[in-house]
């Protein structure tokens, strides 16, 4: 009796244990959702984070990758993380309006970022972090800027003048900054979430867009637009977000590894965005399904001058401060 009475009591510590070392093992599981596609910069920096943070952790972090919406489309994708139903994005700042933070829309203004570099420079300093302390109260932590280019523009006629874009149904992200500089050049620009684009485009229901070429390639959308304009008139880029709740309550050591994979895969991200792009934009014009149209020095000032009055108008969007601290950063005149 006293044996059999040993023998249970040594079955359930084993038990005991057994299920305690599952516990410890079990991985803490970070989803990552965005929209693009794997094979652009912010789908290869998604999945470079993952090889990362799996293997500074340990394997005690698994990072779950959903690229292409598969989770959630874009507006979604923001209260599904202020939910905590997904843990980690990379949006482009152009549609943070929803999270009540309009000064990221300041990025979008139209010929800000004079290159890469000034883009790069601004981004790691003031005006990056100003714009992160304006998530604090959000409930969300911003990590890391991904940077993914400049944006073309397209058509099923070439837009070459301010005058081409008259009365064209232009799909936009979310920026109302996007939505005053086509304002302004006679186009009616409409938000709609990424995912649906390429059948819009096919379907009719809009007839332009703008993005970067690696975007363009990976979407076909030069296989439904006739005329693309290489005119880089605005930057797309991103911010990786956590949902602030979740961020904290991590183990201090875990969140360290985290934070230095993250620093790496940023590093890795915007290291290959420019040749990516370029690269794309190779491929687009071999495939051959459209046509690329390059600006004069007039056509751009002309599309400059045109698109202009929305550094005036952005004072009443996303308001004097950030315009001041993106103004003193690239040491130009906003208004
Ligand atoms: C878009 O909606 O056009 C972009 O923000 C997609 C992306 O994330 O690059």
């Amino acid at each position: 009796m006293k044996k059999t009475f040993a023998l249970i009591g040594a079955a359930i510590a084993a038990i005991a244990l057994a299920a305690g070392a599952a516990n410890a093992q079990a991985p803490i599981i970070i989803k990552f959702s965005h929209v693009v596609a794997n094979d652009t910069p912010k789908g290869k920096g998604a999945l470079k984070f993952k090889e990362l943070a799996e293997k500074y952790t340990n394997g005690k972090v698994k990072i779950e990758v959903y690229p292409n919406s598969q989770l959630f489309k874009d507006k979604e994708e923001i209260e599904a993380l202020q939910l905590g139903s997904v843990q980690m994005l990379a949006p482009s700042t152009a549609k943070f309006a929803p999270l009540g933070a309009k000064e990221f829309e300041a990025l979008d203004l139209p010929w800000l970022f004079k290159d890469d570099a000034t883009y790069d420079k601004a981004m790691k300093g003031p005006v990056g972090k100003y714009l992160f302390s304006k998530l604090e109260s959000k409930g969300i932590t911003g990590l890391a800027y991904w940077d993914n280019g400049f944006h073309m523009v397209s058509a099923n006629r070439p837009l070459l003048m301010p005058a081409d874009f008259q009365g064209l149904k232009v799909r936009i992200s979310g920026s109302k900054i996007a939505d005053q500089y086509f304002r302004l050049v006679g186009a009616i620009p409409q938000i709609m979430a990424f995912s649906e684009v390429y059948q819009a485009l096919q379907t009719g229901v809009v007839d332009s867009c703008e993005n970067t070429p690696s975007n363009y390639l990976t979407q076909k959308f030069d296989e439904v637009q006739k005329h693309i304009t290489v005119s880089y008139h605005a930057h797309l880029q991103y911010a990786v977000i956590v949902n602030s709740k979740f961020w904290a309550g991590l183990p201090a050591d875990i969140r360290t590894q985290l934070d230095k994979a993250m620093y790496d895969a940023t590093e890795y991200t915007n290291g290959i965005a420019h040749t990516e792009n370029e690269d794309a934009l190779k491929e687009i014009k071999a495939k051959g399904k459209t046509t690329l149209h390059y600006l004069t020095p007039a056509q751009i000032k002309a599309w400059r001058d045109a698109m202009a009055p929305t550094y005036a108008w952005a004072k009443g969007r996303v308001g004097q401060e950030v315009l001041d601290v993106v103004a003193k950063e690239l040491d130009i005149k906003m208004n």
